[in-house]
């Protein structure tokens, strides 16, 4: 496993252009297997993750081309509908081919892809939905046997505004006879993204990025030509680096909206964040302050935002509270952080930042992605030098990592 070294940094400034989305890309690529055709996905970042969601289309039969952030996917002779544990195992949302592939073969055979680090990331609300398009299921030996003569339009109503179990259920949807609803589905930038690109393939999906979606199902989709949206984690998390050593900094291609509970809590503190069309600059002089942060379903403030604005609140003098709303375990870093002479204190989903001065480097390992993020930004504010462990985490979900930060003064290295 790779580590990540960051030694004390001075205030980042210059600019940077943000990458693709990560968690749009994944659920993008997942649904070519719909179209039959010859789709081509440009702005995808290359990641880990998204390296796997190729293999698992290419196991099913998909042919796959990457030139540079431009991937076409050829879902003409897809001939398999089972992924094993080996691919799934390595990426939850290698979970998202089971909708397709049931829309599609009226079957799906998949790997269930188990828990990781910040919960038991369960998949019942999406074989609910599943249920109720008329599908039937077995789960067997770790796996999911999903399938169905046909499917047909439904009204469904989830449990919780999944964010997987809604694409998987529009997915599943699209090529459904009759009109599917989904009711308290959630409402992320990524869904958006998602039905764009179903739409321009022919789809009829109306209501995306609100809680209640529309789909009326067609015969059949063809391939086509999208552009994934930028990253707003990356974004976000290049932000609070910004903050955290008081720094000057502006992100190229960055959609505001898809940011503003991050932006209203940053400006809340006190960094001044201004936009200019598609870049925003981060300024970040005068003393912050402290607030409280509850992650909720978007426009909510994102989970994958929370250990980074954590580790942003141990350099901040007095007591910030972050509750953790959407996942289980999401304080793994704490420990870590607390090597760094951080002072905080958990509580079920609670915990208390008591900001006193900063944090001094130390040795610690990142326990996931938005962990990893978190020491990272940790690092470039606390004295001296930080070594984390398990750096590959941060390869699943930051392209460039690295090079973004130097090119704004961060002085970091990645050693393999
Ligand atoms: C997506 O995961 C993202 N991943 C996650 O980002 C993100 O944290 C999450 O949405 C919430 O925004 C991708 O898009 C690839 P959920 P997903 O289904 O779809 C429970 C990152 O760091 N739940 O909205 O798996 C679940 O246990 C990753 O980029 C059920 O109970 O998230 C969790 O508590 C981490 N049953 C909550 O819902 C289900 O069937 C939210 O999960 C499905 C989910």
């Amino acid at each position: 496993m790779s580590r990540f070294i960051v030694n004390s940094s001075k205030a980042l400034s210059g600019e940077v252009c943000v990458s693709g989305s990560k968690n749009s890309a994944l659920p993008i690529l997942a649904s070519c297997i719909l179209t039959g055709g010859v789709s081509t996905i440009k702005n995808v970042p290359v990641l880990s993750d998204i390296e796997i969601m190729c293999t698992i289309l290419s196991h099913l039969g998909c042919k796959i081309n990457r030139v540079d952030d431009v991937i076409t996917v050829d879902s003409s002779n897809v001939n398999c509908t089972a992924v094993p544990f080996e691919l799934t195992g390595k990426i939850r949302a290698s979970f998202l081919v089971a909708g397709p592939l049931l829309a599609r073969f009226g079957r799906a055979e998949v790997s269930l892809p188990g828990g990781c680090t910040i919960g038991t990331r369960p998949v019942d609300l999406h074989l609910k939905g599943f249920s109720d398009l008329g599908a039937e299921h077995i789960i067997k030996d770790g796996s999911v046997s999903i399938s169905c003569k046909e499917l047909s339009g439904a009204r469904i109503c989830l449990d919780f505004p999944s964010v997987g179990a809604t694409q998987n259920i529009i997915m599943a949807a699209v090529l459904t006879k009759g009109q599917t609803i989904i009711e308290n589905c959630a409402s992320e930038p990524e869904i958006v993204d998602l039905a764009d690109f179903l739409n321009k393939c022919g789809a009829n999906i109306k209501g995306a990025g609100t809680d209640k979606i529309v789909i009326d199902g067609t015969n059949s989709l063809k391939g086509c030509t999208h552009t994934i949206i930028p990253d707003r984690i990356e974004a976000g998390t290049l932000m609070v680096a910004s903050a955290v050593t008081a720094g000057n900094v502006t992100l190229k291609n960055v959609n505001y909206s898809h940011l503003s509970s991050v932006i209203s809590k940053l400006t809340e503190i006190g960094v001044c964040i201004t936009e200019f069309g598609s870049d925003i600059n981060i300024k970040c002089t005068m003393p912050v302050k402290t607030t409280s942060i509850k992650t909720m379903p978007f426009p909510g403030f994102p989970t994958d935002m929370q250990s980074q604005i954590a580790a942003l609140f141990c350099f901040i003098n007095g007591t910030s509270v972050i509750t953790e709303t959407i996942f289980e375990n999401r304080f793994m870093y704490v420990p870590e952080l607390i090597r760094m002479n951080a002072d905080i204190k958990v509580d079920g989903r609670t915990a208390v930042i008591n900001g006193k001065g900063g944090l001094v480097g130390a040795e610690v390992n990142a326990t996931d992605l938005r962990a990893g993020a978190a020491l990272v930004v940790a690092g470039l504010a606390a004295k001296g030098k930080t070594i984390i462990n398990n750096a590959d985490y941060l390869k699943r979900g930051y392209c460039n990592f690295e090079d973004k930060l130097k090119k704004l003064g961060a002085d970091v290295i990645i050693e393999e």
